[in-house]
C-alpha cells in the first residue's frame, strides 16, 4: 500500500503569502510531505475569477511558486505544480459542474460575501463555480487529506458530497477527502480588526512572508488591542490580545498557560514588540531571503514548474480518463 494522498492549492491572488496562509495551511503542507503524497498547486485557474492583470498574475504565479519552495516544500518529496499547467482539472470541473445543483452552488459562503462586496452584476460565473473547480483540483488526485484553514470547510463539504454523488451513480471513481484543520491556527485574525479573519484585502492587519521586518515590527506595534491590562487568552473578551498569542503558540508551540506566565506584570507593547520580533526572526527573515534567491534564477523555476505538470498530469489523466469512460464519452 502507497501512502495516502495529500492535496492543496494557494491563490496567486497577492505579491506575497501571509502568515495567515503559512500558519493555517502550509506549515502542515510542509509537514505532511513525510508521511503523505503530497500534490500541492499554485491554483491560478482560481485567480482570474475575480479581477485580475495578465502581467502582474504571471509573476505572482511565480512568486507563489518560489514562495512555496521557500517555506519548505520540497519538489523530490511533493508534486509541486501550476493548475493552468495540467488541463485536467478544466475538463474535470466541466463534469461536475453537471453534478452540482445551482442552489448548491448558491449557498457557497464565500461566494456570497464577495458577491455583496463587489455586486452581483460585477461577478462572474466562474466565481459561482469556483468551489466546482476546487472538487476537481482535490478529487483528480484521489486525495483523502486537504490541509487547510477554516475558511475552506464548506467547499471540502462540497467536494465531498460530489464525490460521494458521482461515486453512487457511477460506482467508485473518487476517495471522498476530508479536511485537515488545525484547530488552533486554522483562523489567524487581521492585526487592525481581530473579529475578521487575516487576508490580503486588508494590507495594514495583514502580515505578509515578504514585508520587509521593520514593516512587520510596525504592523504588529500598531496592533489593535483590548480594553484592560492583562494578558490572558480570552478570544472572546480579549480577541486581540488572543489572536497575538496564538500567534506565538503558532510559532513555538509551547502550551498557552507557559506563554501567558512569560507575561505576567508585562504591558500590551510588551506582548505587540515580542510577537513581532518573534515573527521576523522565525518566518520573515528566512523565508524571504530564501524567496528571494529563488527567483534571481527563473529558469530553474520555470524547469521546475515544467517537471511539477508533467508528474501531476500523469496522476490525473488517469482519474479523468475513468471518468470519462463512465459518463459515456
Ligand atoms: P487561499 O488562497 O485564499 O488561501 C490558502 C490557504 O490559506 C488559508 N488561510 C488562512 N488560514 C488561517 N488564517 C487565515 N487568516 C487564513 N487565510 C487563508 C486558507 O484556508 C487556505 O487553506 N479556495 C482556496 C484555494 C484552493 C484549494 C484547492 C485549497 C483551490 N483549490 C484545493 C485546497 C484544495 C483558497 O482560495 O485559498
Amino acid at each position: 500500500m502507497g501512502k495516502p494522498s495529500v492535496l492543496s492549492g494557494i491563490q496567486p491572488t497577492a505579491d506575497s503569502f501571509h502568515i495567515g496562509n503559512y500558519f493555517g495551511a502550509l506549515r502542515q503542507w510542509v509537514q505532511m510531505q513525510d508521511t503523505h503524497d503530497c500534490f500541492y498547486t499554485v491554483v491560478d485557474l482560481h485567480a482570474i475569477t475575480s479581477e485580475f492583470d495578465p502581467k502582474i498574475l504571471k509573476k505572482r504565479t511565480l512568486t507563489s511558486f518560489a514562495q512555496l519552495l521557500a517555506v519548505g516544500i520540497d519538489s523530490l518529496k511533493s508534486t509541486l505544480f501550476v493548475q493552468s499547467q495540467v488541463p485536467q482539472h478544466a475538463q474535470l470541473a466541466w463534469v461536475l459542474s453537471c453534478f452540482t445543483g445551482f442552489g448548491e452552488a448558491g449557498r457557497m459562503t464565500q461566494f456570497k460575501d464577495k458577491t455583496q462586496k463587489g455586486g452581483q452584476e460585477r461577478s462572474s460565473v466562474g466565481l459561482f463555480t469556483y468551489p466546482i473547480l476546487q472538487a476537481a483540483d482535490i478529487l483528480l488526485y484521489q486525495a483523502q487529506s486537504v490541509p487547510v484553514g477554516e475558511d475552506q470547510r464548506q467547499h471540502l463539504e462540497l467536494t465531498r458530497d460530489l464525490a460521494i454523488r458521482f461515486n453512487n451513480q457511477f460506482g467508485k471513481t473518487f476517495v471522498v477527502p476530508e479536511a485537515f484543520i488545525v484547530k488552533e491556527s486554522a483562523k489567524i485574525l487581521d492585526l487592525q480588526d481581530p473579529t475578521a479573519k487575516m487576508s490580503k484585502s486588508s494590507p495594514q492587519g495583514c502580515v505578509f512572508i515578504l514585508d520587509e521586518p521593520d514593516v512587520v515590527m510596525k504592523k504588529f506595534k500598531t496592533a489593535l488591542t483590548d480594553s484592560g491590562k492583562e494578558i490572558k487568552y480570552d478570544p472572546t473578551n480579549k480577541p486581540g490580545i488572543s489572536n497575538l498569542l496564538s500567534i506565538i503558540k503558532a510559532v513555538t508551540n509551547e502550551d498557552m498557560t507557559t506563554i501567558e506566565s512569560q507575561f505576567v506584570n508585562k504591558g500590551y507593547g510588551d506582548l505587540k514588540i515580542y510577537t513581532g520580533e518573534l515573527v521576523v526572526e522565525k518566518i520573515i527573515k528566512p523565508f524571504r531571503e530564501k524567496t528571494m534567491t529563488l527567483l534571481a534564477d527563473e529558469n530553474q523555476l520555470n524547469s521546475l514548474m515544467n517537471d511539477g505538470a508533467q508528474k501531476a498530469e500523469k496522476v490525473a489523466a488517469a482519474t479523468l480518463k475513468s471518468v470519462y469512460e463512465k459518463v459515456g464519452f
